[in-house]
């Protein structure tokens, strides 16, 4: 007879007696729960701007401002998918592009082309085909659009705000039942300002600001995660609001407050403790800062993620010589599996070394050796394999 896996005795851990942590993927940063404790406001804001769609109206463009671990994404993609779910029938059509993939212009246009069912390679084509099979697609469809820009600042920096400015002054072109919006988000704070004059004076979003979290948001937060991933009865209390008072006075970045919840649980389920408790949270505080990495790479472009990856993957294999060699014929497979097209040798050694500067990776010379001098790759800012799954979470296929 067939059994599902969660009756069998051997996958139910229930009954292993010092287990702390219900749910992992509670503790994990891709969890959007389905209230968000602290950004109602925020949340009261942008569904209000989202609204004039139940009228049939274009909704106002919208820029989300604040700093890392402020609840952007969370708030976009609780919203919308609300939105989506209340309102099946709804004439809109929401497009959510992370730019930290799609850094230039080319890849934001390619993944609109292929949001309205356009195949359009991932590169290489003049950028104006693009452009033009994606408004005569458009044109012919039947929803306002509504196009989220996550982690814009990444894109800005890359390419400029030309791309916002451009989609923005489609509008005027197109028939009155099609509109174009856009929700651009950002953790520079002055982003806006950073545009160029004639991209802002067309381009005014409404701004809807997250300020970092408080001390009392911080702990609303984690409560809600321990109640979901963590058994009742094994955590004391005392430990969150420890938490939530570090965090609120280093940054209120609620993805570091997440982050020490589940390092102390992880500590107080290695040592076999029954409850998780001020102890462990000290102790995760101080053990090594896997957000400041996380907040680290998530700021790099693709390529630098990639040969991220490449080294992660090579310095799994102890027999393998870490050397720039090696990582530029990893990360050049890699590169053409994503569709891009590999930077040079030369670039790559550069890329190396500002991750070197950034911390990221540490880089010996290695003299000697069958091949003669080369660099190589000693470590990473994290094991390998957690390296591996931060870039997995971002996005980056292994
Ligand atoms: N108000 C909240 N309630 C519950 N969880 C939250 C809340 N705000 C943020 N989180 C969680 O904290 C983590 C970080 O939040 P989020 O990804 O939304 O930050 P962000 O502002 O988009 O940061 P970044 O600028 O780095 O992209 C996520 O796991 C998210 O689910
Ligand atoms: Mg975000």
């Amino acid at each position: 007879m067939w059994m599902p896996i969660n009756n069998s005795i051997f996958y139910d851990t229930s009954y292993v007696s010092y287990s702390i942590i219900k749910d992992k993927r509670v503790l994990r940063d891709s969890f959007i729960p389905d209230t968000l404790p602290g950004r109602e406001e925020q949340i009261f804001q942008f569904t209000r701007a989202l609204s004039d769609l139940l009228s049939d109206q274009p909704p106002s463009d919208v820029a989300f401002i604040g700093k890392p671990g402020t609840g952007k994404t969370a708030v976009v993609k609780n919203v919308t998918g609300k939105f989506k779910q209340e309102y099946p029938n709804l004439r809109a059509k929401f497009v959510y592009i992370n730019c930290s993939q799609a850094t230039t212009s080319y890849r934001v246009m390619y993944q609109l082309n292929r949001a309205l069912g356009v195949l359009v390679p991932p590169s290489g084509y003049p950028f104006d085909v693009l452009w033009d099979k994606f408004i005569e697609a458009y044109s012919s469809s039947n929803s306002r659009l509504i196009v989220i820009l996550d982690e814009v600042d990444l894109l800005v920096r890359r390419d400029g705000g030309r791309i916002l400015y451009s989609l923005s002054r489609l509008n005027y072109e197109l028939g009155g039942d099609l509109s174009i919006s856009m929700v651009v988000i950002s953790n520079t704070l002055d982003f806006l300002e950073r545009l160029d004059p004639r991209e802002r004076s067309s381009f005014e979003p409404l701004r809807i600001h997250f300020p970092p979290y408080t001390q009392p948001q911080l702990y609303n937060i984690l409560r809600q995660r321990a109640d979901l991933g963590i058994k009742l009865g094994t955590w004391d209390d005392e430990a969150l609001h420890l938490i939530a008072a570090r965090v609120a006075q280093e940054s209120g970045d609620a993805r570091r407050a997440i982050d020490v919840l589940r390092i102390a649980a992880e500590i107080a389920e290695d040592e076999k403790a029954e409850k998780l408790t001020v102890k462990h949270v000290e102790r995760a505080l101080n053990s090594v800062n896997e957000e400041e990495i996380s907040v680290t790479v998530r700021t790099l472009p693709l390529h630098h993620r990639l040969i991220l990856a490449a080294i992660a993957e090579i310095l799994e294999r102890p027999q393998v010589r870490p050397g720039t060699g090696v990582i530029y014929s990893v990360y050049g497979k890699k590169a053409l599996s994503y569709g891009v097209k590999p930077l040079t040798m030369r670039r790559v050694s550069g890329i190396l070394r500002e991750l070197e500067s950034l911390g990221l990776v540490e880089i010996k010379m290695d003299y000697g050796g069958a091949r003669g001098n080369t660099k190589v790759v000693e470590r990473m800012a994290l094991p390998p394999e957690q390296m591996k799954s931060l870039l997995f979470q971002m996005g980056i296929r292994m």
